[in-house]
């Protein structure tokens, strides 16, 4: 295989402890957060490219990919800009609408639950851990007008928009970020059914 590079530029002899050295992972989760103020730097088509082969890769339930994303940018992003609530999601350069194919997912016997919604989510959670490697800033944005964005995006009628990402370059650069309050471990999982001792 020599050096042989994949479509990431990661030499495909890497093992993981290589990998580990170019770049941790958990420092990826550390300088995520959620960012409202992006400066007007586009985000280089080749990053984008690399971003949504990490979407075309993510997991979904038996790989049924039960989902469809509009990337919006430039003209139609400055129309898109309607359907926001707040103003510092308008100088994003990119948005993404990921969407669901509820007929087209994986249905769990037991309760008839359908999970496109979660495969939706798991790729755009890739995505933003995928972004913020490269330096961008991202956030999930749920609250918005939902009927203009069906409208702008001519939305069909067997696909609903789980949830909008908005991505671009922050006005000030992920740091290793201090959460804000979460709840203690303690109160949101038990191990082997017992609390979590802290
Ligand atoms: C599913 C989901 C929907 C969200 N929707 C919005 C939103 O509409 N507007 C917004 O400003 N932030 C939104 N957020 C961001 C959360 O407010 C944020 O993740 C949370 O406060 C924790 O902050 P952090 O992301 O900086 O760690 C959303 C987050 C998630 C996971």
């Amino acid at each position: 295989m020599g050096n042989r590079k994949n479509f990431f530029g990661i030499n495909l002899r890497n093992n993981f402890t290589d990998l580990q050295k170019k770049e941790s992972v958990y420092d990826i989760f550390l300088r995520r957060r959620s960012v409202r103020n992006f400066s007007s730097r586009p985000i280089e088509s080749k990053i984008l490219r690399r971003l949504l082969e990490i979407v075309r890769r993510s997991p979904s339930a038996v790989n049924k990919q039960p989902y469809f994303f509009y990337v919006i940018s430039g003209k139609q992003k400055e129309k898109f800009n309607q359907v926001f609530f707040k103003k510092g999601f308008y100088n994003a350069p990119v948005v993404i609408a990921g969407c669901a194919l509820e007929n087209d997912s994986w249905v769990r016997k037991s309760d008839n639950r359908k999970f496109a919604w979660v495969d939706v989510i798991i790729a755009l959670t890739e995505l933003i851990m995928a972004a913020t490697s490269e330096g961008i800033g991202t956030c999930w944005v749920a609250s918005f007008d939902l009927d203009k964005a069906k409208e702008i995006l001519s939305l069909p009628e067997n696909m609903e928009i789980v949830s909008l990402v908005v991505l671009g370059y922050p006005l000030k650069p992920l740091t290793i970020y201090r959460y804000k309050k979460r709840k203690k471990l303690k109160d949101i999982c038990v191990i082997n059914q017992q609390p979590v001792i802290s």
